[in-house]
Order: structure tokens, then C-alpha cells, then sequence
């Protein structure tokens, strides 16, 4: 039997990034060229600068890919494209390159959820058990999903204001610490000790929801009222109470949702999950938990790239699921 090659392309944030999967799991090529030091002036990602750089760099990566994988595009099967959530400006650049590359090669044309995405960046790493339960926590979401076969998403609980990630940056950016935050507060916080008390939004007995914004308010109000009485509070100390607040509630609500919903495997996704003392806290958590594998990929698998997209759409693709020309980017999509 043929190899199947998946051509992903991811757009839906501040990373340009096209990546090659064979038969599903196997990563032949992978790029992913980063806006970060563009946006970080600004404190955060500007979309107009997002869609520009996307303009400038997607026929460039999507050739770097081809080269990475020493394949001509005719030795493609289809093209899968995020094609939403997201900043939409940024998405239409992806939408419209998959389009193009799909109508000019005459190849199928796959639609991704980008959460989708970041689950199946799972599926790089190890093969899939279901019923399985993922963690989803990135700068723009902070969801658990579960899922009983491939492609079925069930969202069992998701953030009610801001995603985890979301809370990190705004918290940094109060320490005056560089975008993105979160990997400044987890280094901070492995400085110092949780030493002030911080709340935890539990929400209603049994919900697996989440509330960020109380706790980052918390944070801005803990500094600001230090600053009118003259005093300092040690970053450090406020970053390790903030980050055992944040892993506190992800993992005790994780950990009861696994009881619940009898899983056999627990995938951590999405940005977040770079987090030091997060990965930590779930490996403890899990630990003693031996009939339910926990799942932590890489780094560079975790945050915004094209191979998770690639993964996912190689899913959909055997499932039938094809886009036509009319693709739209929808920056609001439910998964
Ligand atoms: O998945 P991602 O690359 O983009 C989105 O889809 O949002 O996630 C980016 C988010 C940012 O908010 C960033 O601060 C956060 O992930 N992040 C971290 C860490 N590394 C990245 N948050 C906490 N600890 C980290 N080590
Ligand atoms: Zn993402």
C-alpha cells in the first residue's frame, strides 16, 4: 500500500507553519516560522502585523517543507488547513494557500479545527486509546475534551473567560516580564514559593469549567496595593503562588474528570502545556494511576505548528471529511 502524505498549513495565530505527515503519525517535514519578535514590542500579537508576515512567509515555508521532505508536490495526497479558531486576517492567509495549492494540483482540500490540532499532536507520539480524555491549554483556549473514537470531540469543560494562557501573558505583562509570559512565570515561579494566598475559581460543584480572570485580578491587585504602600513583593514568590493556583485547579479537575469519565489516556496540548511545573504536577498526579497512560509531547509539538494539523487532518482525510473551494476561515469555530 501507498504511503499517504498529509500536507498541513497552520496560520490561525503568530507562527507561519506547513509540515509533511506520513501515514498519519510520521513526521517528514516540520517548519514553523515564528512572528514572536515582531509582536513582542507591542506586548502581544497584532493581527494586522500577523496577516502581513503570513503573507510574506507562506509560499517560502510551505517550499521549505517540500524540500525538508525531498518531495515534489505531486507525491501529496491532500491538504488540510486550519481553519479555525483564530485571528481571521491570519487564517484567510492559510485557507487561501490550501485552496489555491488544492485547486492548482487538483488534490483534496481538508479542514481542521486547530484544537483538533493540537490534540492529535498526541498522535506524533504515541498511538491513540480511547475513550481518552485531552487537556487543551494554549494562549486562547483552556478546554477538556473527550473523545470516544477519532474525530469525536466532546467538550466537557471549558474556561469561561480567560484560557490559562491568556492569564499567564497578562500576569507577566504585569511583572513587566516580555510576551509571551507564560515560560517567563514558570521559570520565576521555580525561583521562589508560593507564599501568597491566591484564589481558586472551583466554579459549581461538578463543573469541569474553568475562571482565570479572578486569579489574574488578584495578581494585578496584590501588586498595584503593594506599590501604594511602598513595599515590594518578590516576583518570585508572586509567580510561584499564581502558577500553583493555575496547576491546582487544571489538575485537580483533570484528575477527577479521569475518574468519571473511566479514560485510558490522558493527552496534554496546546502552548501551555510547556509548562514545567504543569507537566510535573500531572506526572505526580497520574503517577499511581497505572491503568491511564498520560501523554506529554515535546515542546515544539505543543505550541502552534503545522505537523499536529498535518496528524489531524490525516484523520479526516481517511474519514471522508473534504472542504471545496468555498472554504472560509472561521474565527469563532466550535470544535
Ligand atoms: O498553543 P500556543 O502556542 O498558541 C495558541 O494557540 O494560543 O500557546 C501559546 C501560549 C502563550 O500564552 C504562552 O505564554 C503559553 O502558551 N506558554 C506557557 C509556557 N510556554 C508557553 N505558559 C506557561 N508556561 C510555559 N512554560
Ligand atoms: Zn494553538
Amino acid at each position: 500500500k501507498k504511503d499517504q502524505l498529509i500536507l498541513g498549513i497552520e496560520t490561525s495565530c503568530d507562527e507561519t507553519a506547513v509540515a509533511i505527515i506520513k501515514n498519519g503519525r510520521e513526521i517528514t517535514a516540520n517548519v514553523v516560522a515564528s512572528q514572536i519578535e515582531s509582536h513582542k514590542r507591542f506586548g502581544g500579537v497584532v493581527p494586522e502585523i500577523a496577516s502581513r508576515h503570513h503573507v510574506e512567509q507562506i509560499t517560502v515555508v510551505i517550499e521549505e517543507a517540500l524540500k525538508q521532505a525531498n518531495l515534489s508536490f505531486a507525491e501529496i495526497d491532500a491538504v488540510a488547513v486550519t481553519e479555525g479558531p483564530g485571528l481571521v486576517g491570519a487564517l484567510l492567509i492559510g485557507v487561501n494557500a490550501a485552496k489555491a495549492l488544492a485547486f492548482a494540483h487538483n488534490k483534496p482540500l481538508v479542514p481542521v479545527h486547530h484544537i483538533a490540532g493540537h490534540i492529535y499532536a498526541n498522535r506524533l507520539v504515541t498511538e491513540l486509546k480511547f475513550p481518552l480524555l485531552a487537556l487543551v491549554v494554549s494562549g486562547g483556549h483552556t478546554e477538556l475534551v473527550y473523545m470516544k473514537e477519532h474525530g469525536q470531540f466532546e467538550v466537557i469543560g471549558e474556561t469561561r473567560d480567560d484560557a490559562a494562557g491568556e492569564a499567564y501573558d497578562k500576569v507577566a505583562r504585569t511583572l513587566n516580564l516580555p510576551y509571551p509570559g507564560g515560560p517567563h512565570i514558570d521559570r520565576l515561579a521555580h525561583e521562589g514559593s508560593p507564599t501568597i494566598d491566591l484564589p481558586r475559581a472551583w466554579l459549581e460543584e461538578g463543573s469541569y469549567d474553568f475562571s482565570f480572570s479572578g486569579l489574574k485580578s488578584a495578581v494585578i491587585n496584590t501588586v498595584h496595593n503593594a506599590e501604594q504602600r511602598g513595599e515590594t513583593i518578590a516576583p518570585e514568590n508572586l509567580a510561584a503562588s499564581f502558577q500553583e493556583s493555575v496547576i491546582d485547579v487544571l489538575v485537580t479537575k483533570t484528575v477527577r474528570a479521569v475518574a468519571e469519565y473511566g479514560v485510558n489516556q490522558i493527552l496534554l496540548a496546546g502552548g501551555v502545556a510547556a509548562n514545567k511545573g504543569l507537566r510535573a504536577a500531572l506526572e505526580k498526579a497520574f503517577s499511581d494511576k497505572a491503568d491511564v497512560e498520560l501523554v506529554i509531547p515535546p515542546l515544539s509539538l505543543c505550541t502552534d505548528n503545522a505537523a499536529m494539523i498535518a496528524a489531524a487532518g490525516s484523520v479526516m482525510f481517511e474519514k471522508g471529511i473534504r472542504a471545496d473551494l468555498s472554504l472560509n476561515a472561521i474565527p469563532g469555530l466550535d470544535i
